[in-house]
């Protein structure tokens, strides 16, 4: 989380002199980086505005930037969100000063990386279709392919999965008044599903969303009590680096690769030891792209949890492709992969794994 100090924010205030060329190449140098990218441009822009005259602010924005006033409000209103979320105080001239400094620094050692699908966070506003109907979600292939997020399961959060996705393994893998723990519950998709099922459901978040119900737990430390024998583990943690500037520094997704691995081989450990003998423990993993997937950036986390949830004991009952929309990509992520040679990831595992008595070979064959 970006320390929010105000005093050595408004010592630094007097090195803040206003230039517009400074702050125009700016501005078009975050457009490369995506979400950090994004959110740094409308704290750009906030600064640009609060410096000149109202007319002057529009020929500006027309004539230097080429762009709509709706897309600078929505790249500004990010910032906003983001500010709000990190305790970032930005609402006064003097302070958002020195904090577009400070987030500048914060920022530009993660110029380039390619922390893409950004269409949910979209200056341009290209939303996705909502859903109208959550009825229809039974799949009978094990391609679970939902494209929006269905408002009736979960609130609107960052990283939300299509609520359908969770419908489907409870409805596979539990029985009803069965216990199932998601601990990184998020917007609560899966609050509703188990409620819309008659199974019963305990939720935890670093960021938790109490109205939901959900508590607060940092999964890193482990499982509260309450979730010992369950019969169903939910996991739908951050993929890595995605979103990492929206959940703070305490998340998962602040980890670096090697970390985030040494974190899953916790979890899947702490998996084992929480759910029941015969239950389930399900996984959702996009992989994540550094130089695009045609280049040279290909982490393959799915694959990654697949060898961590076998040494901890589990035994991977089904790998259901839940693809990614693609309507989570925004125009500028497009453009920016076509610029690099490169390709979009879609692919999304569900996997599912659950733990049974280690197999043997008894005579001539695994019993
Ligand atoms: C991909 S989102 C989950 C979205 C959720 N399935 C939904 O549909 O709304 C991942 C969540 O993991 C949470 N998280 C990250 N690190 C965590 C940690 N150490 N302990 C608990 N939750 C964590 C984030 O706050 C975020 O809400």
């Amino acid at each position: 989380m970006v320390n929010n100090n105000i005093s050595t924010s408004l010592t630094t205030l007097t090195n803040q002199s206003f230039s517009l060329d400074e702050s125009t190449k700016r501005v078009k140098d975050y457009t490369k980086w995506t979400v950090a990218g994004m959110i740094a441009c409308g704290i750009e822009l906030m600064w640009v505005k609060s410096n000149l005259k109202h007319g002057d602010w529009g020929d500006w924005v027309k004539g230097k930037l080429g762009w709509s006033f709706s897309t600078t409000s929505r790249l500004m209103n990010m910032a906003r969100l983001y500010a709000k979320q990190n305790n970032l105080r930005i609402e006064h001239k003097q302070v958002l000063a020195a904090q577009r400094q400070r987030i500048y620094s914060l920022y530009s050692n993660l110029a380039l990386t390619q922390n893409l699908a950004t269409s949910h966070l979209d200056p341009w506003g290209n939303k996705p279709r909502q859903l109208t109907t959550s009825d229809n979600w039974l799949r009978v292939y094990d391609v679970w392919n939902f494209a929006f997020r269905d408002p009736n399961l979960g609130e609107e959060w960052p990283g939300n999965i299509p609520g359908q996705i969770a419908l489907n393994v409870i409805h596979y893998y539990t029985k009803e008044g069965d216990l199932v723990v998601d601990p990184m519950a998020g917007g609560g998709s899966t609050i509703d599903a188990c409620k819309k099922l008659n199974r019963r459901c305990v939720a935890y978040d670093i960021n938790p969303l109490k109205e939901k119900g959900i508590k607060y737990n940092d999964i890193t430390k482990g499982f509260p009590n309450e979730c010992e024998n369950c019969d169903l583990i939910f996991l739908d943690p951050p993929y890595y680096k995605i979103n990492r500037p929206l959940y703070g520094e305490q998340s998962v997704s602040a980890l670096e690769i090697d970390e985030f691995n040494l974190f899953v081989i916790q979890l899947a450990k702490d998996c084992y030891k929480t759910v029941k003998n015969g239950g389930f423990t399900t996984f959702l993993m996009q992989n994540y792209q550094t130089d695009f997937a045609s280049l040279n950036g290909h982490i393959d986390l799915t694959v990654g949890a697949i060898v961590f949830f076998a040494g901890a004991g589990f035994r991977l009952a089904n790998r259901i492709n839940c693809p990614q929309s693609s309507d989570v990509y925004s125009g500028w992520d497009i453009e920016l992969a076509k610029q690099n040679g490169g390709m979009l990831n879609l692919v999304r595992d569900l996997l599912i794994f659950r733990k049974l008595p280690p197999r043997r070979w008894e005579g001539s064959q695994w019993v």
